[in-house]
């Protein structure tokens, strides 16, 4: 174009910065409601996992229609912030194609004139006129780019958000891996608390042989199922040291650290899979004769033989529901062919009804021999049989001792004993 005709070319590129000026005016305000629609879209997704995830208390409560109100405003204000930024777009549009054509009006005056004055032929400004139309499609291309690129850095901005989130519990460099455990854990004056919140435990210390099985007691909140979480490092003590066998547990790999510990949660969850790739939880390779050995010793196997597929039978959200007693036996199954030393129980009978209690007792019974357990339980009965029992309140071991020794000594456990046992006879 400056070639044809450069007085044309100059007049007509006056209009240029004053587009550049707009583009970029509008870029930054599509950044700014990209990024807010966004937040929007990501609170939508985050409320309706939240409600088909409960959706059984929803039911309960009869709460649909305030759920479904909840959802419609929230929707309301997606489509909104959605809109918003869609009219930006459609602005930008017309007022740069405007600023396009106001330019070609510029251009075909000054043409115009320059043949009425003889500077220039009539096919000299179609030719000219062809280089121009073949530039506005790169222009308004490169809009629309901008636009995008500029909706793309709001998803940007949020993926660095999420990739920079540190870890809290992270390996140090070079750490070892912890050698096959033999189950002895010492706790060395542990004092923790939930990020800047209050002290969940205080100077605890603790001294576990292998193989022994200590109970856990005290009203909810007092930090039984914190002190066992700080074993496969869930979470790091602020002081103090946790040991096994002797080794520090920061000092080694967290891969070898948590192989070697096994945990039967209050809620087991099932992935969707096979029962038998649900057993084998994390082994690529197994072998069905050990899952099924397992099964039998953790009073798995009969319930799941009655199903047509048997161990093929798939579970979790696509494939049929477990009874709490099933999952929980399941997970049961899950520990033994793990075959850790260190063995974890949270309040893993509390949920159950007293049939399938009994079936989860004797499973656990053949879990525990020869490994060092924490069990934490509501039900004293099934704490009774533990080498010892602390007991906790307020993040401390209060008391200590057998079942018998606790209740010589007439306090806190006595008194937790006296209340069961009133109740049961009740
Ligand atoms: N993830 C967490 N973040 C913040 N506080 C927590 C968390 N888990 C537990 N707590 C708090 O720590 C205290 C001890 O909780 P927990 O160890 O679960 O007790 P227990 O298992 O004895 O019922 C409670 O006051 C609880 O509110
Ligand atoms: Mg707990």
């Amino acid at each position: 174009m400056v070639y044809l005709n450069w007085q044309l070319t100059s007049a007509t590129l006056v209009i240029a910065p004053l587009m550049a000026v707009l583009i970029g005016w509008f870029g930054e305000k599509l950044l700014i409601f990209s990024r807010y629609s966004q937040n929007r879209a990501s609170n939508l997704a985050a409320m309706l996992t939240e409600v088909f995830g409960g959706i059984r208390l929803v039911q309960a409560f009869s709460a649909q229609d305030y759920e479904i109100n909840r959802f419609t405003l929230e929707a309301e204000q997606n489509r909104r912030a959605r809109f918003r930024s869609e009219q930006l777009k459609a602005l930008q549009f017309v007022v740069v194609g405007f600023l396009e054509a106001m330019s070609v009006v510029v251009l075909f005056l000054l043409g115009g004139w320059q043949i009425s004055q003889g500077n220039l032929t009539g096919s000299g400004f179609i030719s000219y006129v062809t280089a121009v139309a073949l530039l506005i499609d790169p222009i308004s291309l490169t809009t629309s780019n901008y636009s995008e690129f500029k909706q793309g850095e709001a998803s940007w901005d949020r993926i660095v958000e999420l990739l920079a989130i540190e870890p809290q519990v992270v390996e140090k460099p070079g750490a070892a891996e912890m050698p096959p455990v033999q189950g002895q854990v010492e706790y060395n004056q542990v004092t923790f608390a939930y990020g800047t919140g209050p002290l969940v435990l205080q100077q605890v210390s603790l001294q576990v042989k292998p193989g022994e099985i200590v109970a856990l007691v005290g009203a909810s909140g007092a930090g039984k199922t914190t002190l066992v979480n700080l074993l496969p490092r869930f979470y790091d003590c602020q002081q103090g040291t946790v040991l096994i066998d002797g080794t520090d547990i920061q000092t080694v790999t967290l891969e070898s650290l948590r192989r070697q510990i096994g945990i039967v949660p209050q809620d087991v969850n099932l992935f969707s899979g096979t029962i038998a790739q649900n057993i084998a939880f994390g082994q690529a390779y197994y072998d069905l004769t050990d899952v099924e050995t397992a099964a039998r010793i953790a009073n798995a196997h009969g319930f799941i033989s009655e199903f047509a597929s048997g161990y093929q039978t798939v579970v979790g959200e696509r494939g049929v529901n477990l009874s709490g007693g099933q999952r929980q036996r399941i997970a049961i199954a899950r520990a033994v062919l793990l075959d850790p030393k260190i063995l974890i129980l949270d309040e893993a009978t509390s949920a159950l009804d007293s049939e399938s209690e009994a079936l989860v007792q004797e499973a656990l019974e053949r879990l525990m021999t020869g490994r060092t357990v924490f069990i934490i339980a509501h039900r004293l009965a099934t704490v009774q049989r533990a080498n010892r029992i602390l007991v906790m309140e307020q993040g401390q071991i209060i008391e200590a001792g057998t079942h018998g020794e606790l209740l010589q000594r007439g306090q806190r456990y006595a008194q937790f004993y006296a209340q069961q046992f009133s109740s049961q006879l009740l």
